[in-house]
């Protein structure tokens, strides 16, 4: 079998030209949607993706307030500007870029922005009300992979999922959202990790592998059962000397052997990342509508 690729930028395309038209209406309603973004240090990945993540609420008309900080910026100062960015009236969301240097306590940061402008979902309040399936933001990168799966047609209601990877990010929000009692949910759920013994015999067995581990072939063809969706989340860089800038994009799948195997594939680049970036701008307009109903 050759896998069917989902083409995550055309997803994203679709449910940016929807998000469009609300911003547009909101608009007319006096509110511009705001979203602030914090990058502290140079890290080049963060550098790229905060860059994408400005141009496009841009595209789609949502104010993008830039706020790029040195390497060495204090905790002191950090937490000043987010306590300034929670109470403008013109921010309804509040991304700062993961990691922080080593010095700034990252989990003080977080809980620092007001959960009701936290577009990420990393805020404890927001994970605390999804785990219990409360109204909350959900974060972008395992949302935009269900909401591929779903735009795919993917059946998830009893579906065996094998997600790879723990991190408070992908691994451990997705498995959460996928267990869910709800239309968007409602699988069986297996969450493997650099401790399990036999993540091939884990992954052999599902229905959807989820690959979020941070490293390139970590799912390979003989993990795979025949027919089975592979979506990959995994960005890593790899040098390339043919390449402009001395590297590529690889996910954490061995694309070329499993896409002969599976039913549907996603691509890196190409798959989940533009998702992740759709569902910030979709927080952040759900937060800009929100304040209409205050
Ligand atoms: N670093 C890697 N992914 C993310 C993300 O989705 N949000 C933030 N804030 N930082 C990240």
């Amino acid at each position: 079998m050759t896998a069917k690729i989902i083409d995550g930028k055309q997803v994203a395309a679709q449910m940016r030209d929807e998000l469009k038209e609300k911003v547009a209406r909101l608009k007319t309603k006096g509110v511009t949607p705001g979203l602030a973004v914090v990058l502290v240090g140079d890290d080049p990945a963060s550098k790229s993706y905060v860059t994408a993540k400005e141009k496009a609420c841009e595209e789609i008309g949502i104010y993008s307030d830039d706020n790029r900080l040195p390497a060495d910026t204090s905790d002191k100062d950090l937490l000043a500007l987010v306590d300034k960015l929670n109470k403008n009236s013109k921010i309804h969301g509040i991304l700062v870029q993961l990691p922080l240097p080593k010095h700034i306590d990252e989990d003080k940061v977080l809980l620092a922005i007001d959960p009701k402008k936290d577009v990420d979902g990393f805020h404890p309040v927001n994970v605390g009300k999804m785990v219990v399936g409360q109204d909350a933001y959900l974060p972008c990168t395992p949302h935009g992979v269900i909401q591929l799966l779903i735009r795919s047609k993917v059946t998830l209601d009893g579906a065996e999922v094998v997600v790879v990877g723990r991190s408070n990010i992908v691994g451990k929000p997705l498995a959460n959202m996928l267990i869910q009692k709800s239309k968007t949910g409602n699988a069986t759920v297996t969450v493997c990790h650099t401790r399990t013994k036999n993540i091939a015999e884990h992954c052999k067995r599902a229905d959807i592998i989820i690959a979020a581990a941070g490293r390139p072939h970590t799912i390979t063809a003989d993990m795979v059962k025949d027919g089975a969706v592979v979506i990959d989340v995994g960005v890593n860089r790899v040098e390339d000397a043919t390449k402009k800038n001395g590297f590529r994009l690889v996910g954490d799948v061995d694309f070329e052997a499993v896409k002969e195997k599976a039913s549907l594939i996603t691509p890196v680049p190409g798959g989940v990342g533009p998702m992740t970036i759709t569902m910030l701008l979709y927080n952040t307009v759900q937060s800009a509508e929100k304040t209409l109903s205050q």
